[in-house]
């Protein structure tokens, strides 16, 4: 039994942003399922590697606080929202999805920061960086579908957008990475 480092607050909040990665897990899979349903296997590709990528958020949110003492309570997962109309809106929705857990991990850095709980401050910065990484892969993901629709000859450059998102990175260059 670990002494406990952190505040029955701060417990409250990792443990439901744990669930939160992981119903962010779910919404990957049902929209990778729903590409793949739909005809678009790069597409649903992508969407499972990111679920891998969520439900590894998940692990280090539970990870992080039993390292610091304190309980991780596995919670039901809610239900994904319905199946997108389109790819447009799949992606649309999935950026939704991503900046509304971004906002969620700025709470967690606004409380570990009242608090004075550095070490979950320090563990919520790799959060904040990870956040603005997701939100400018996706963003470039609806840039490229915005160049293969409007520009459409029989369908092929979304035939292409689909087969470049088997082999896309999970991953985006965010500016403080960026090299000259
Ligand atoms: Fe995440
Ligand atoms: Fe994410």
């Amino acid at each position: 039994m670990k002494t406990k480092r952190i505040s029955d607050k701060i417990e409250k909040a990792l443990n439901e942003q744990m669930t939160r990665e992981a119903y962010q897990s779910q919404v990957y899979l049902s929209y990778a399922s729903w590409a793949e349903v739909n005809s678009f296997p790069g597409i649903a590709t992508f969407l499972y590697g990111h679920m891998q990528e969520e439900r590894e958020h998940m692990f280090k949110f539970l990870k992080y606080i039993n390292d610091r003492g304190g309980e991780t309570k596995i919670e039901a997962i809610k239900a994904p929202p319905e199946n997108p109309k389109n790819v447009e809106d799949c992606l649309q929705k999935i950026l939704k999805h991503e900046i509304e857990n971004s906002k969620q991990i700025d709470k967690i850095v606004n409380l570990s920061h009242e608090e004075k709980d550095w070490a979950t401050f320090n563990f919520a910065q790799w959060f904040v960086k990870e956040q603005i990484e997701e939100e400018t892969l996706i963003n470039e993901i609806i840039d490229k579908y915005t160049l293969a629709s409007n520009e459409k000859d029989n369908n092929s450059n979304l035939y292409d957008l689909d087969r470049d998102l088997a082999s896309a990175s999970q991953h985006a260059t965010i500016p403080q990475e960026e090299k000259l």
